[in-house]
């Protein structure tokens, strides 16, 4: 049984970088070494701001600094987290902040947030196609069961058509935040070897119900930033390639037999 240090999924060395994207939509990342991916935040700036994702725990004081930058903690309304796993809310400690808000899906809330002792139990959860004002700003939420996660949902801004993918439309490697190349085979490649997806079914359904909404802009918890010229090429290539799980695991053969 191979020992584990914390360290390795608590990543402390990485260093956490902020961009403004557009519209005040900031893109808070750090790369990890390990996993050859960027982390990514998002902060919403609005009357109401929020942040969709928050990151592991070992990029907290990191990703808390560079919120900083932008509105003091204070004024952070709403913490959003996409489905349950420690890269997206790893760092609950944003819901000390006095007006920061759980919110999430209902799955999420039915499965996770009522079960356990520890972990924060107010929240506000959303079903389908519910929705969020934070001024100027409206949130959609879209369940998208099993892309990934049972409890995964997706978030997309109406006022800039904004989509908040969480795992989906991931690129490997370190590039710069909004890119224009076309990483969709890289996408497939890293899907294929880490196995996150137990079929295409779900994902295809969702990239079709994604496609409706026309974003202009996509922001991926891993990877770059790109804008909708880009959309049609990633979709396309979660169509008509095999990406689901057969027996990799973050890159490691699983041997059942
Ligand atoms: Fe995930
Ligand atoms: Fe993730």
């Amino acid at each position: 049984m191979p020992e584990v240090s914390r360290s390795l999924y608590f990543p402390k060395t990485a260093k956490v970088e902020i961009h403004e994207i557009r519209d005040g939509i900031y893109r808070i990342s750090g790369f990890v070494d390990d996993y050859g991916i960027t982390f990514n935040q998002f902060l919403v700036n609005d009357e109401q701001p929020t942040l969709i994702h928050t990151g592991p725990i070992g990029m907290y004081e990191q990703i808390e600094q560079k919120v900083k930058e932008v509105i003091p903690l204070e004024k952070l309304a709403y913490v959003a987290f996409l489905h349950f796993e420690s890269d997206e809310w790893g760092g609950m400690e944003f819901l000390k902040a006095p007006r920061a808000r759980l919110v999430c899906s209902d799955l999420s809330s039915k499965l996770n947030l009522t079960g356990w002792a520890n972990v924060p139990a107010d929240h506000t959860s959303f079903w389908d196609n519910e929705t969020l004002s934070t001024g100027r700003r409206k949130f959609r939420f879209i369940m998208t069961p099993h892309v990934h996660h049972w409890d995964s949902m997706m978030i997309f801004e109406e006022t800039t058509k904004s989509l908040f993918p969480s795992d989906l439309f991931i690129q490997p490697g370190n590039n710069k935040p909004v890119m224009s190349d076309d990483l969709s085979d890289n996408m497939i490649k890293l899907y294929q070897a880490v196995g996150i997806f137990a079929s295409e079914k779900p994902v295809r359904q969702t990239v079709e119900r994604l496609a409706k909404l026309r974003p202009e802009m996509i922001y991926p918890m891993h990877g770059s930033c790109f804008d909708s010229s880009l959309f049609s090429k990633y979709a396309h290539a979660l169509m008509k390639n095999q990406f689901a799980y057969t027996g990799m695991l973050l890159g490691q053969k699983l041997e059942v037999s």
